[in-house]
């Protein structure tokens, strides 16, 4: 196994852990799951013909992608976007609940979950239950986190869209499925043992307890528990609250034996359990200890099957309850489980592909892809608590973080799904209305970091871009959309460090002053020059609504401030005989000299060296090199090619770039440099680049991912990569590549279209990290409706995926005679880009 390298992990937080798990990690000997999982899958894949109708498309799906290798993927059981996901909670580094490791145990079963998040904490993992077998009896009961974890039975693990399963060394076997906020549990015992089971009040992944109750209801069977907890990744002074609901007696065919609390602490090695006790009250402890604390119960008879039913609530008890209710009601695991993968269906087959003749390692990565684009964010309407309650507007929880799926992960919805697009898109403008500015990384209902600075503009933008004819139809007002973007760009807010920008400052010199002292509000001052240019781009997005209001006096003002990014140039450093870079800038104009190797996978002083939110960051940079960072401006690279000196020197860049080992596949910022050759007219090589990343990079397997999924931006882009396109944020342009299969069609039932792309003279043989000689792969040309193309290059949505019909390109194997985009390179704002709204 290779060594693990700063480059196999990804942005968001995953440096603060990146040395403290290795170890763990390296120990996890057998690949889980159970090896039917992908046996499953390939024989679903091969088993389609071009006749089969009806196809289920869930099948497709790995839900174990990215449960290894810091993927930080939830395997769990969930709806699209649902509330709850359930799955087990391992010891260890597993943020998301389950890891592949099987050299980790479990905690226990549990509804609340975020996926693909970098917290090295974790997130959620509430109201824990796990079955055990006490053979000593209700007061031998393993109850306490170190007591009651067990192995895994190695190689059984198995889920699929909407059930999870996992066996305990002891055979228990533990499965779940679920509705948006509720879901049922089944456990299946070895025959001839009592059935007892443990449910946890305090314990969650972070071990943020700040207090709660549990009750028991011994009569109607019923559990109901709720408290306080903090964030995974925001300041520790704010709590969310969270509730839950347990069923314990399948609506009467189940009987209470024994039931009770139980509290204690292994530190403390306090372990005390009260039999026919129903009530616990802890308040939060001060002294800091963490006394653990839930329902202890048993069965009567010796029932091998349990079956309970879970609500979850962040407003109530009583509302956990009725969502249980309300949700599941008394319908059977096997329907919800039905339900649940008709929802998957539904989403996964907005994009069809010619899966007969596409290469099966490519299905399989895009449906997996497809199905974490559509996990997160949470969909928590109707669960809306502290400034948010009782809002009459969607609510979408989890939103971790803008900086992470602005640039893939809005673009793919917006394909194909503009209602949840603008329900979220609505999420985030009542954030503005509620709290004054748009939320940046919040999650588990409170603020969290916020890492380039104010990424929702380049969020709502992409929305009102490509959607603004429908605005009002789906719901978001334009106006209020653009007063909550000008919000981030003015308005300088109390703490920059949880919403909004470092405005005054910025605003003022015109990128951030690196030791500047600040009188108008309170954040890090770290990462001047990374966030000065997340702002231009950000300012862009402004200065793009803008011109679609009309508002001329905005426009001129933030297409200057979307040029900001050149102020952090410094044209006089240089490395590895490259000249120019970004640097970070004293408030009197100097620059403050940052090697451009620093914190770049090959940073020779990168093990203690801090590049994350750290306040001893000094690079200026978030978990980037300057290296990496200095080729960020998605909307004006025109003028970044002259700043680096002319096209010949931008492309031998590139190259030295890739080659030298400075790319993160695994990092935002970097989503989009591969395909920069398209800029310099040179897009052959875009081709073989973005096939070398692809390989490289992503497979199949629990670590077929370049670290944290980040709410599946890193799904979303693999889903790009493999359809050939790319999308420009806060524009309606799309880059164009090769695709990774013949035939795709993108359904969009809003817009009532259908558009199918076609890659004329597509070879499987060109699916592999160097595309063949004589293999076609290279675009000639593109066609749209019987209309060649103006270029290439790109194209724009207005005239492809928003009316469909038919998109031909064309391939051939001479990457030498198509080297050009027979036309416009992409847009830049320097060179008369987007002159216009479509
Ligand atoms: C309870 O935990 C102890 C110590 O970890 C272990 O020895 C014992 O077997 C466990 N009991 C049960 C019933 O699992
Ligand atoms: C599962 O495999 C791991 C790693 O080989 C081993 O440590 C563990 O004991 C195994 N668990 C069981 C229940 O056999
Ligand atoms: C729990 O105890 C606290 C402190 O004594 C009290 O304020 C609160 O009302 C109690 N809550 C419940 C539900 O019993
Ligand atoms: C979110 O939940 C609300 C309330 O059930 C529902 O109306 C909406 O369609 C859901 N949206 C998504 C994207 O799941
Ligand atoms: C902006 O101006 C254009 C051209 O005059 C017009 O077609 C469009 O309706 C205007 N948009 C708004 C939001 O006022
Ligand atoms: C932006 O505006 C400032 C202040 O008016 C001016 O000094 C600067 O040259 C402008 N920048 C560009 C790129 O137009
Ligand atoms: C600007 O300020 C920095 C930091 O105080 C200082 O090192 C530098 O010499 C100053 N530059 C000029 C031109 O005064
Ligand atoms: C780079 O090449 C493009 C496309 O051929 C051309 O439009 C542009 O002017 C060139 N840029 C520079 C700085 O030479
Ligand atoms: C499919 O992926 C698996 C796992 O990464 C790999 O072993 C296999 O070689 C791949 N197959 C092809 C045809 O690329
Ligand atoms: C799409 O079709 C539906 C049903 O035919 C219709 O109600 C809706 O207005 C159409 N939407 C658009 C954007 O044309």
């Amino acid at each position: 196994m290779a060594p693990i390298h700063a480059s196999k992990l990804s942005s968001t937080l995953s440096w603060f852990l990146l040395f403290t798990s290795v170890t763990t990690w390296l120990g996890a000997a057998e690949a889980q799951p159970s090896p039917n999982v992908q046996k499953r899958i390939t024989q679903a894949i091969k088993a389609v013909t071009p006749n089969t109708r009806d196809i289920d498309y869930t099948k497709f799906v790995n839900v174990y992608i990215g449960t290894d290798n810091f993927g930080d993927v939830c395997p769990g059981a969930s709806v699209p976007f649902g509330m709850v996901k359930f799955s087990t909670d391992l010891t260890g580094y597993a943020p998301a609940g389950y890891v592949t490791d099987n050299t980790q145990k479990i905690r226990g079963l549990s509804p609340l979950h975020d996926s693909g998040t970098g917290s090295s904490l974790g997130t959620y993992g509430n109201f824990e239950i796990m079955p055990s077998l006490c053979p000593g009896g209700f007061n031998s009961c393993n109850t306490t986190l170190t007591r009651r974890e067990r192995f895994r039975k190695n190689n059984t693990d198995d889920a699929s869209p909407g059930y999870f399963a996992q066996t305990l060394d002891n055979n228990i076997l533990m499965e779940a499925t679920s509705t948006r906020r509720a879901g049922l549990e089944r456990f299946t015992f070895p025959k001839g043992s009592k059935p007892y089971f443990v449910l946890d009040l305090a314990s969650d992944l972070p071990a943020s307890f700040a207090g709660g109750t549990l009750d028991i209801d011994p009569q109607k069977g019923r559990i109901t528990m709720g408290g306080q907890w903090g964030s995974s990744f925001g300041p520790g002074r704010f709590n969310y609250q969270a509730f839950a609901c347990y069923d314990i007696l399948d609506g009467g065919k189940q009987t209470l034996d024994e039931y009770g609390i139980w509290s204690g602490s292994t530190s403390a090695a306090i372990d005390a359990k009260l039999l026919g006790q129903t009530h616990l009250n802890l308040t939060r402890n001060l002294i800091g200890d963490q006394y653990q604390s839930g329902a202890l119960w048993s069965y009567s008879g010796k029932s091998t099957n349990i079956n309970i039913r879970v609500g979850v609530s962040f407003v109530s008890a009583a509302q956990a309850c009725q969502n249980a209710e309300e949700e599941v009601g008394d319908a059977s695991f096997e329907d919800i489980v039905t339900r649940s993968k008709a929802l998957w269906n539904e989403r996964l087959s907005k994009i069809e592909i010619d899966i007969p003749n596409t290469p099966n390692n490519v299905t399989e990565m895009l449906y997996s892809s497809l199905y974490r684009a559509s996990l997160t964010p949470n969909n928590a309407t109707g669960e809306s608590q502290a400034e948010f309650a009782n809002t009459e507007h969607f609510y979408f929880d989890s939103l971790y973080c803008s900086w992470d799926t602005f640039r893939t992960f809005y673009p793919l919805m917006s394909l194909h799904s503009p209602v949840e697009f603008a329900q979220i898109v609505d999420s985030y403008v009542d954030g503005w209305r509620k709290l004054g500015w748009m939320p940046e990384c919040r999650a588990n209902n409170l603020p969290g970091w916020t890492q380039g600075g104010s990424s929702a503009d380049n969020i709502v933008g992409h929305f009102a871009i490509n959607y603004h004819n429908e605005a009002a139809e789906l719901g978001i007002d334009l106006n209020d959309l653009y007063s909550a973007m000008l919000a981030d760009g003015e308005l300088n807010p109390p703490e920059w460090d949880i919403m909004g920008r470092q405005a005054n400052s910025y605003n003022q010199y015109g990128y951030i002053p690196y030791n500047v002292l600040e009188t108008s509000g309170a954040g890090r001052q770290t990462r001047e020059g990374s966030r000065t240019l997340e702002y231009a781009f950000e300012d862009f997005a402004i200065r793009q609504v803008a011109q679609l209001l009309n508002k001329t006096d905005d426009v001129v003002k933030y297409t200057n401030k979307s040029f900001s990014y050149r102020n952090v140039w410094d044209p006089s450093v240089t490395s590895d005989g490259f000249k120019g870079f970004s640097q970070k800038r004293f408030p009197n104009g100097s620059f403050a000299f940052t090697d451009p190797i620093d914190c770049s996978p090959i940073d020779k002083n990168g093990d203690t060296r801090e590049c994350s939110l750290q306040g001893d960051n000094v690079v200026g940079f978030y978990e980037s090199s300057a290296w990496e960072y200095s080729w960020y401006a998605p909307h004006d690279t025109a003028h970044l090619i002259q700043l680096m000196g002319g096209n010949d020197t931008f492309l031998k860049r590139l190259d030295h770039f890739f080659d030298k080992g400075y790319y993160l596949a695994g990092n935002e910022p970097s989503f989009q440099t591969p395909i920069g050759y398209h800029y310099a007219n040179q897009p052959s090589r875009s081709i073989d680049r973005v096939r070398e990343v692809v390989f490289e990079n992503f497979d199949i397997t629990p670590a077929g991912l370049p670290g944290n999924d980040d709410q599946a931006a890193m799904a979303s882009l693999l889903s790009f990569h493999l359809l050939g396109l790319y999308p420009v944020p806060s524009t309606s342009q799309f880059l164009v590549l090769s695709p990774f299969t013949p035939k795709f069609t993108i359904h969009n039932s809003f817009l009532n279209v259908s558009t199918t792309v076609t890659a004329k003279n597509f070879n499987s043989r060109s699916v592999q990290k160097t595309i063949p000689k004589g293999v076609p792969a290279y675009v000639k040309s593109v066609t749209i409706n019987g209309k060649k193309a103006d270029s290439s290059c790109h194209f724009d949505f207005y005239d492809t995926f928003r009316v469909g019909g038919d998109i031909v390109i064309e391939l051939v194997p001479d990457a030498e005679s198509v080297n050009s985009c027979d036309g416009s390179v992409p847009e830049s704002l320097s060179t008369g880009g987007w002159a216009s709204s479509r």
